[in-house]
């Protein structure tokens, strides 16, 4: 599934809505964004319209392809204006029951064979499915942030996900241009399974005086690899969602490594949220989610 003839819309205009939607225009879908809150609609928009900017100046974008992707972004608050979408991609905040009405809404505005995506971190696929009336299409699909650059989507089928829609999802992430990996409906997945205990543990590391956080940055990008250190990422990340996502996997799982540092909940209290509100372990003073 390619092209501009083809429709996806994205449920929630926030961090990972407006990755997801920016990667969806750049692929050549017509894209509609959808969102309850006026204000997070329209940010997520200027997001998505801020990272085609930086493309075009980075000479990664023509002037016209930037024109042509804005031109397929379609921003809404009205349910019913998702309705002609093939793929539609949930990533509204991380509550079952939202998860679980919004799905059931969506079953009786879109079409039969309409692909229905959730970007959950720590639920269930199996639970949120159970909202549809018809669970078969609903996949997981487990975006890594910022997802308008990271390239792999986890996969995760609910235990009535028909072998059709896995396929279709495949097919789809594909010409989104990422990469795969095909996982079980766990808590976690693959992906924080490993990454919250590690980005714990990096924040320990701070909180004892080990390092600073420019220093653990750069040691974690020189040493490791990494595209960005773990403080860069959770700024984008957001400290209220590393502390919902590793405070749910503890609750699932039991394991210590996943309990967030008191750092964190002092960070949230003090509404140090990251880049959403201009300051976590840094300060902004631009409006980008994911500041590219
Ligand atoms: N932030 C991450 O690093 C990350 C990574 C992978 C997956 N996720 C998952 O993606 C989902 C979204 O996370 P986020 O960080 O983008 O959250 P966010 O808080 O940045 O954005 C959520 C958006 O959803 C909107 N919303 C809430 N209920 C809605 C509804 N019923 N219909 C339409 N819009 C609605 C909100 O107004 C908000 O703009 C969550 O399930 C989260 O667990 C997050």
């Amino acid at each position: 599934m390619t092209g501009q003839d083809r429709v996806v819309a994205v449920m929630g205009a926030g961090t990972m809505g407006s990755g997801i939607a920016t990667v969806a225009v750049r692929a050549g879908y017509r894209t509609i964004v959808h969102d309850l809150d006026e204000d997070n609609l329209k940010r997520g928009i200027d997001t998505v319209f801020g990272f085609l900017d930086k493309s075009v100046a980075l000479g990664k974008l023509t002037e016209q392809q930037r024109r042509d992707a804005v031109a397929l972004v379609e921003g809404t608050t009205d349910l019913d204006a998702v309705a002609p979408a093939d793929v539609v991609i949930e990533a509204i905040f991380e509550d079952l029951d939202a998860k679980r009405q919004l799905l059931g809404a969506l079953d009786a505005i879109v079409g039969e064979r309409t692909l229905l995506h959730t970007n959950t971190s720590t639920l269930s696929v199996t639970a949120i499915a159970a909202g549809a009336k018809r669970p078969e299409r609903v996949v997981g699909t487990h975006y890594c942030n910022p997802a308008a650059l990271m390239k792999l989507v986890e996969v995760a089928d609910g235990r009535h996900t028909a072998e059709w829609a896995h396929q279709a999802t495949l097919e789809f992430l594909g010409s989104l241009g990422k990469t795969t990996v095909v996982t079980k409906d766990r808590p976690g997945f693959i992906v924080n399974r490993f990454l919250i205990p590690w980005e714990n543990s990096c924040i320990e590391a701070l909180e004892s005086g080990l390092g600073t956080k420019e220093s653990i940055d750069s040691a974690v990008t020189g040493a490791l690899g990494h595209p960005m250190g773990p403080f860069t990422l959770l700024d984008i990340v957001g400290l209220d969602i590393h502390q919902q996502v590793a405070t749910r996997l503890y609750e699932q799982l039991r394991d210590p490594r996943f309990f967030p540092p008191a750092m964190v909940g002092r960070m949230v209290a003090a509404g140090d949220l990251g880049r959403k509100t201009g300051r976590g372990f840094y300060t902004y003073d631009d409006n980008r989610l994911f500041g590219l």
